[in-house]
C-alpha cells in the first residue's frame, strides 16, 4: 500500500476523531493528547521523517519508535497482526508505517491548519537536531553573503567525487564544514545537503540568521560559525536519542552477557576499527545477541576525519562510556537502540540494520545458522531495492558486491 494513501487515511481519522476544544491556540493548555496526523503530499518516498513544531510535532518511520498501546491504530496489518510482526518484523518493513504525533489540544481546524503547515515542511527538511547558538546576523551583513558562498563550496566539494564525505571551508569571516555519514558519500550526500543548505542558509527557517549553527540529519552534519575555534573545539555530545523499545533487565545470553554489555563490546570493537584500521574514521559492526526478541545488534561509529586517530578513539570512548547511563531505564531495562551525536564523533546502535554493509563491517559472535542469516541478508537487499525513493535504492553494482560479500 502506498504511504500516501495511508497518510490520507490517517488524516481522515484525525479529523473525524479529534475532539474540538477551546479554539484559542495560546491559552496555555499544557496537557498533551495523542493524535494521528498525516505528513506528506508529493514526496512520499521518504522512509522516515519528523517535524517539531512549537504546538505539535509528528514523526513517521518504518521502524517502531514509540511504545505501542491499545490506542495505537493498526491499519492493513497482515493476518496475525501484531504477533506476526513481532515474529518477523523485517519481513513486513516496507509496508509498515508508524506515525506518532503529539499535539496540544486545539480545535479541529487549528490542528488541520497546523498539519498543513507541517506537511509543507516535511517534504523539505528532516533534521534530527539543530543547535542555533546565540549570535545573529542580518541580510545586509556580509556574513549572509559569505555564508551562501561557503555553503556552495562545501556542497561542490562533497559532490565532486563518489568518495568525498568531509569538507571544510572558510569564506570571509565564516567557517564551516560538512561531514557525511560513511555510507552516504559524494553526490548522494550532496543531494540531501542541498536541502539543508536551502533551509538553513539560503532561505533560512532553521536557525534563521543565526551565526553559529550545527544541524544534524541522518545523512550528514553541517556546521558553520563566525569563530573557527568554536567549530574545532566543541566536543560536547550534542544530542542523545533512544529507541523507545527496550530489552528487559536480566535478559542475557547463555554466557550471561547482557544486552548493554553486548552493545558496549560491539561499539568498542567498532570504535577500535574506525580509529586504527579504517581509512576514514568510520566503521560498522554486527554482533549476535539472540535473546529477548533481539537477534542481532548493529553499530556504527564515526569521527571527523580531521581528528587524530587517538583523539577519535578517545572521543568515542567517552560516548561509549556514557551508554549505561544514557540508555538504561530506572528498572534496569536497556534501550534497544540509541544514538549520540557530537560535533567530533558520533555513534548509533539498533537491532535492525540501518547502514550499508561492506566487507569491512565487523561481525562478532555470529551463530552457526549461517544459511538463515544469508537468507535474511538477501531479503534485506531485496527490500533496499524496492524503496519507493529511487535515491535510496542501491545501484546494481552495489547489490552485486553485497551479494558476493560472503565473509
Ligand atoms: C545589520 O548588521 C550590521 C553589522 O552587524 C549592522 O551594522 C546593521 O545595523 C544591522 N542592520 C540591521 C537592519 O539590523
Ligand atoms: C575542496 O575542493 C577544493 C577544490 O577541489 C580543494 O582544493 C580542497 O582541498 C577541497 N577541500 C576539502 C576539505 O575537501
Ligand atoms: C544542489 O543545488 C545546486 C544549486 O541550487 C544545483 O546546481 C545542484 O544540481 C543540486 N545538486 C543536487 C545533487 O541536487
Ligand atoms: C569497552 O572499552 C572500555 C575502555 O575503553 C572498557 O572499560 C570496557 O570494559 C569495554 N567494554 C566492553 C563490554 O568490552
Ligand atoms: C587493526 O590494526 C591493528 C594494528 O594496526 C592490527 O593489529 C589489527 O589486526 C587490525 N585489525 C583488523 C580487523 O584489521
Ligand atoms: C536488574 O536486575 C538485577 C537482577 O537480575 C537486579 O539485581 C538489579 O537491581 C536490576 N536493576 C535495577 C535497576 O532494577
Ligand atoms: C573490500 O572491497 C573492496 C572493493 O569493494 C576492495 O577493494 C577491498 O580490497 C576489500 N577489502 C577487504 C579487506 O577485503
Amino acid at each position: 500500500m502506498r504511504i500516501q494513501s495511508l497518510l490520507v487515511f490517517l488524516t481522515a481519522v484525525l479529523l473525524s476523531s479529534s475532539t474540538p476544544t477551546a479554539g484559542n491556540d495560546d491559552d496555555g493548555v499544557t496537557a498533551e493528547v495523542n493524535l494521528l496526523c498525516y505528513s506528506c503530499r508529493g514526496d512520499c518516498g521518504r522512509v522516515g521523517g519528523r517535524i517539531l513544531g512549537p504546538r505539535c510535532n509528528l514523526r513517521y518511520e518504518k521502524e517502531l519508535i514509540f511504545r505501542e498501546n491499545y490506542g495505537t491504530l493498526q491499519i492493513d496489518l497482515p493476518k496475525g497482526g501484531k504477533l506476526q510482526r513481532e515474529l518477523g518484523d523485517w519481513h513486513n518493513e516496507p509496508t509498515l508505517l508508524l506515525v506518532i504525533v503529539t499535539a496540544l489540544p486545539l480545535s479541529t481546524t487549528a490542528v488541520a491548519s497546523e498539519c498543513d503547515r507541517l506537511e509543507e515542511m516535511t517534504t523539505r527538511v528532516n533534521p534530527l537536531y539543530y543547535d542555533c547558538g546565540c549570535s545573529k546576523y542580518n541580510r545586509s551583513d556580509s556574513y549572509h553573503n559569505d555564508l551562501g558562498i561557503l555553503a556552495g563550496k562545501l556542497r561542490s566539494n562533497i559532490s565532486a567525487s563518489d568518495s568525498n564525505f568531509f569538507a571544510f571551508a572558510n569564506v570571509g569571516s565564516v567557517y564551516g564544514f560538512v561531514l557525511c555519514r560513511g555510507d552516504y558519500k559524494g553526490p548522494q550526500c550532496a543531494n540531501s545537503l542541498n536541502q539543508t543548505i536551502q533551509d538553513a542558509v539560503l532561505n533560512p527557517f532553521i536557525c534563521p540568521f543565526y551565526k553559529d549553527v550545527t544541524i544534524y540529519s541522518d545523512q550528514h552534519m553541517l556546521s558553520f560559525s563566525g569563530d573557527q575555534y568554536l567549530i574545532y573545539k566543541d566536543d560536547r555530545p550534542a544530542w542523545v536519542a533512544s529507541n523507545m523499545n527496550y530489552v528487559k533487565n536480566g535478559t542475557a545470553t547463555s554466557d550471561g552477557v547482557s544486552y548493554g554489555e553486548r552493545v558496549e563490546e560491539l561499539l568498542n570493537g567498532t570504535a577500535d576499527y574506525a580509529a586504527f584500521n579504517s581509512s576514514d574514521l568510520y566503521a560498522t559492526g554486527e554482533s549476535w545477541f539472540g535473546e529477548g526478541g533481539v537477534s542481532m545488534v548493529y553499530g556504527l561509529v564515526q569521527c571527523r576525519p580531521d581528528l587524530k586517530r587517538e583523539l577519535c578513539r578517545q572521543c568515542l570512548a567517552e560516548l561509549i562510556s556514557s551508554i549505561p547511563k544514557q540508555f538504561t531505564t530506572n528498572s534496569g531495562d536497556h534501550r534497544v537502540g540509541g544514538r549520540i551525536l557530537g560535533v567530533r564523533c558520533n555513534l548509533r546502535f539498533e537491532k535492525d540494520l540501518f547502514f550499508k554493509e561492506t566487507n569491512e563491517t565487523s561481525k562478532l559472535h555470529m551463530p552457526k545458522i549461517y544459511q538463515m542469516l544469508e537468507l535474511r541478508r538477501r531479503i534485506q537487499i531485496a527490500l533496499l531495492c524496492v524503496q519507493e525513493n529511487p535515491d535510496h535504492r542501491p545501484h546494481m553494482r552495489e547489490v552485486t558486491t553485497m551479494l558476493s560479500n560472503n565473509d
